[in-house]
């Protein structure tokens, strides 16, 4: 017989692979900023939704935005395109989960795909009295997945010394 744990999905460890998404929108006038190209709370707004649906595949649980590290604009995003958010999980905590967001866009006609910003938000699950609970383990199986949740244990020491918490 199978113990709760063993079937409880908000207990199970997942790997990266597993909760990673791609949400994608083409870029219509509603979502341009006055010299018409597509605004940035646009793209923001699809990474946290992007994110957040990641945070909550891994957890099974609600997940809130925690922070947004500096996210920078490295290319106009133009009315027209096709806009790509891949959301990966990086590194998880005991409540919390960081999630990289890589946003591309892709000239249908070319097929031509720009990088055009990447960022990390951070998630924490909630329970049924909106509290912070326990997620599962992040299963690591590549060397490169084990990088970058070392690199994300760093990032997430830096933000509790910016928050003043260590
Ligand atoms: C998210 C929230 C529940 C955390 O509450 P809290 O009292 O700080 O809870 P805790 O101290 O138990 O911390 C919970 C987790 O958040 C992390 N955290 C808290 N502040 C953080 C910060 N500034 N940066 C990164 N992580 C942070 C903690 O490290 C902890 O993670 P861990 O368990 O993996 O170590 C609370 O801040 C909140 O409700 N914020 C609003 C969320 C929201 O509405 N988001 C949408 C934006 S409009």
């Amino acid at each position: 017989m199978l113990t709760k744990s063993a079937t409880d999905p908000t207990l199970i460890s997942r790997s990266p692979g597993e909760t990673a998404l791609t949400m994608t929108m083409f870029m219509q006038p509603e979502h341009s900023n006055s010299l018409g190209n597509v605004h940035g709370g646009v793209i923001l707004k699809l990474c946290d939704e992007c994110g957040g649906i990641v945070a909550s595949r891994h957890a099974r649980r609600p997940a809130v935005t925690v922070t947004v590290d500096r996210v920078n604009f490295l290319k106009p995003v133009l009315l027209g395109r096709l806009v790509l958010v891949h959301g990966r999980i990086t590194w998880v905590g005991r409540t919390s989960i960081e999630v990289e967001l890589r946003v591309e866009t892709e000239h249908l006609l070319t097929g031509e795909r720009t990088h055009t910003n990447s960022a990390f938000f951070v998630y924490v699950a909630l329970d049924e009295n909106r509290r912070p609970t326990p997620v599962p383990p992040l299963r690591i199986e590549t060397e490169e997945e084990r990088r970058r949740f070392e690199q994300g244990e760093q990032r997430h020491r830096q933000r509790m010394l910016e928050a003043g918490r260590l």
